[in-house]
């Protein structure tokens, strides 16, 4: 198979359940060009190589790719105007050093050690209380939809308390990140008149999110508050507080980085564990396999399967492709994640895999910035959900999936169970 019709039936939506067959067809050309301007990585050497070098940017000024998906349906206007009037603040997933940097350490500041060290060991309690009241509410009943029900409820109330977004404007949150997110296509489809919709629906939904977050932004610099970003643009720090309209971005980043992958990597833990009979038995036998199992997941299930804001800024030669300065470069974990030349039997579920340094968290300066609240949310919700749910089983597989190829999760995850234990 070509790799650009590989890459066209990995990003198609109806592929979304495994795209890996088609990963597997790109992986060997571990650097394939799969159209104008876009390389994609799918080997796990060469991914590491590319995500440590300089010369691959960030900066979604300098990629090509807004521009392009201009003239596949989405409009450009977004990007355009930020090229002509020079560079508006933006967040730092898309950005580089030292910008980059310096907005990932003001924010760290109010979210880690070592000026925040507590606030994610103290949300422990909190987190395990509301899985705890989430399968309360199932106790009358013998099915759940497990993302509605309990992996999306459990982030999201975390991260509302930690950045002060209120509860209540949760559901307006909800649609619009639907949209966004649904609004990137990088598969054919995107080309349709059903595409074009959605990508309209995705830039509207974008705006409504910058005005929504500016406009708290500003509530919290009227008005400050306890959470982190209010502290973002009223604490004077070595780096001084952060621009309100950068703070803004940033925001935005935060609240879905801070809780869109970790709902899809609850919901495949334990679709993953459902899937491979005797590992439920095995995890309740060995709690002290859950963090490896979460690893495991992330590995085998990357919940961003890559993100699409690299390019180079000089010809760079790797895996025997030279890319040419200029192009899009697409990191793809997801693919990298199952190089057989990395992992031994790849496709295969190993809750005790000894040597698993996989790509799920990312690789370089952009690396999750949030994976310690991420990892205590997810052992902690999979804790409880072994302890107190028995004889689980699966009523649709494969579930249905969300449609993005970067954020990739279950839609719903209709789960069966005898009862809710104590
Ligand atoms: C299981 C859940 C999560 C997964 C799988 C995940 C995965 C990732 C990955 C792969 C990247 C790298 C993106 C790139 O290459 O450009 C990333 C970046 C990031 N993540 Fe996470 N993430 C998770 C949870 C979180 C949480 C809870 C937060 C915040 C509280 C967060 C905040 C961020 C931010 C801000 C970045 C950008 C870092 C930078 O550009 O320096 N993530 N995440």
């Amino acid at each position: 198979m070509r790799p650009e019709i590989a890459w066209a039936e990995a990003m198609k939506f109806e592929n979304r359940p495994d795209p890996y067959r088609f990963f597997d067809e790109l992986r060997r050309t571990p650097v394939a060009r799969v159209a104008d301007d876009l390389y994609v990585v799918t080997g796990y050497r060469e991914l590491q190589t590319l995500a440590h070098d300089p010369r691959v940017s960030s900066d979604i000024f300098r990629s090509p790719l807004p521009a392009k998906m201009g003239a596949s349906g989405e409009s450009s206007s977004e990007a355009e105007p930020m090229k002509a009037q020079g560079r508006p603040p933006t967040m730092f997933i898309l950005s580089d050093p030292p910008d980059h940097d310096r907005a990932r350490r003001q924010a760290m500041r109010h979210f880690g050690p070592p000026h925040t060290p507590d606030l994610i060991p103290s949300m422990g309690p909190d987190i395990e209380r509301l899985c705890d009241e989430l399968l309360d509410k199932a106790g009358g009943k013998t099915q759940i939809d497990l993302v509605d029900e309990y992996a999306y409820r459990v982030p999201l109330t975390v991260i509302c308390k930690i950045m002060g977004v209120p509860l209540d404007d949760e559901q307006a949150l909800h649609d619009w990140i639907f949209h966004a997110v649904a609004g990137v296509d990088f598969s054919p489809e995107a080309a349709t008149e059903d595409g074009k919709t959605r990508a309209a629906k995705g830039m509207e939904s974008r705006s409504a999110l910058r005005k929504y977050f500016l406009e708290l932004t500003e509530d919290y610099l009227r008005k400050p508050g306890e959470n982190l970003l209010s502290r973002l643009v009223n604490d004077d720090g070595p780096d001084g507080p952060m621009d309100p309209t950068e703070a803004a971005a940033n925001a935005i980043l935060l609240f879905i980085a801070g809780h869109d992958s970790t709902v899809n990597t609850i919901s495949h833990c334990v679709l993953t564990l459902l899937r491979y009979p005797g590992s439920i038995e095995l995890l309740r036998r060995r709690p002290d396999l859950i963090p490896r199992t979460v690893e495991e997941v992330l590995r085998l299930q990357s919940a961003v399967q890559f993100f699409p804001s690299r390019s180079a800024t000089a010809d760079i030669e790797v895996g025997g492709t030279v890319i040419p300065e200029g192009s899009a470069i697409f990191l793809m974990y997801g693919a990298a994640n199952r190089d057989p030349r990395r992992f031994p039997d790849p496709n295969k579920f190993d809750p005790e895999r000894p040597d698993n340094e996989h790509f799920g968290w990312g690789s370089g300066i952009h690396v999750c910035f949030g994976g310690p609240l991420a990892r205590l949310e997810v052992n902690i919700a999979l804790e409880v959900f072994l302890r107190r749910v028995e004889n689980p089983r699966l009523v649709v597989d494969p579930p249905p999936y969300r449609r993005s190829p970067v954020f990739r999760g279950p839609q719903h995850l209709v789960i069966d169970y005898d009862r809710i234990g104590d």
